[in-house]
């Protein structure tokens, strides 16, 4: 019995050394000290030894599970604490934390954003149109019949025969002064559909922004000073831009607008972003509006290429491939 205990007693130290963990630690006092461990089995032994050896065993037992429980007692309060160290290490509220990843608007949302604070501060309200139009508001009424020549440029994703994606936001101009009497000053942003090849500056779906002002003694001066304006205001005081003669069937006259642009290698090209011009009283008797009365200017301006000249990107594409490496940086 004492070898037994002195063996017990050994191998219970060995064991305890070796323990690191929680886990292992319940194991062991299971194993020793539990209800049926080797300890208190030992100690149930003593009273079927004869009564002269009982004494000794009982000491020497009672000896062995103390120090066998000491030992326990320190190794479970180290690993407590060594536990509460590591947790607390955990806890460093004085690291910089983690950045959370979170979304923004697209470039283009920022631009009309942008584009409306500015033409809010000129007095322009803001507008809205559907996407999915008639041929009245996105031809007939704009001066564009079905015969029309000029609807080539404005050809356009046909729906059924009276019903497509709109071509342009001038379709607007024709809802707004179909529901609204002269003064008119509002801007219309938007998506416009053509089936144009894709390249650099094409695409089958952009945006524009179309302005119309409809009043009283109101001349191309007034026109040019808006958009003059404008340029400036999003583009700063250096922008050099030009207005050019063109056509459009529901403006006459008609111009371009282009905005000098000058590539990474340093050289100068016009780039045009979009079309302007003072209503034509066809468009006006179209509405029922009094052309003899009124007079007044429109534009429709590309609102990507409006945001290429700003940040200088060179390919419309970019814009709608949704690569976060390009949209993170705006
Ligand atoms: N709607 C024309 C286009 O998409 C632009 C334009 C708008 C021209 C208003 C004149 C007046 O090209």
């Amino acid at each position: 019995m004492v070898e037994q205990l002195e063996k017990i007693s050994k191998d219970a130290l060995t064991a305890l050394k070796k323990i690191t963990d929680a886990t292992a630690l319940e194991d062991f006092r299971i194993k020793y000290l539990g209800r049926k461990g080797q300890i208190t089995q030992m100690l149930g032994q003593i009273g079927h030894l004869p009564p002269e050896q009982r004494r000794a065993a009982g000491q020497l037992a009672n000896k062995t599970k103390k120090k066998i429980t000491e030992a326990f007692e320190q190794l479970k309060r180290s690993l407590l604490q060594s536990q509460q160290e590591k947790s607390q290490e955990l806890l460093d509220v004085t690291l910089p934390g983690t950045a959370v990843n979170v979304g923004k608007t697209h470039v283009i949302t920022q631009t009309v954003n942008e584009l409306l604070e500015i033409f809010g501060r000129m007095g322009f309200a803001i507008a809205y149109g559907p996407e999915v139009e008639d041929e009245w508001h996105n031809f007939v009424a704009l001066n564009m019949g079905p015969e029309h020549p000029a609807r080539d440029p404005f050809d356009a994703f046909y729906i059924d025969d009276n019903t497509l994606l709109r071509s342009h936001t001038s379709p607007v101009q024709i809802r707004i002064m179909e529901q609204t009497k002269p003064p008119i000053r509002v801007v219309a942003p938007g998506r416009v559909y053509r089936p144009d090849t894709v390249d650099a500056t094409h695409m089958y779906m952009f945006y524009q922004i179309e302005a119309l002002v409809v009043d009283e003694n109101i001349n191309m001066v007034d026109m040019k000073t808006a958009i003059n304006q404008f340029i400036h205001a999003y583009y700063g005081p250096k922008i050099k831009w030009r207005l050019r003669p063109s056509f459009f069937p529901f403006t006459e006259p008609s111009g371009e607008v282009d905005l000098l642009w000058v590539d990474k290698h340093g050289k100068e090209d016009w780039m045009e972003v979009g079309g302007c011009g003072m209503v034509d009283p066809n468009v006006f008797d179209a509405v029922g509006i009094d052309s003899e009365k009124y007079t007044g200017w429109a534009f429709g301006f590309g609102i990507e290429r409006l945001a290429m000249k700003k940040y200088g990107i060179n390919d419309i594409r970019l814009l709608f491939e949704n690569d976060l490496r390009f949209l993170k940086q705006f």
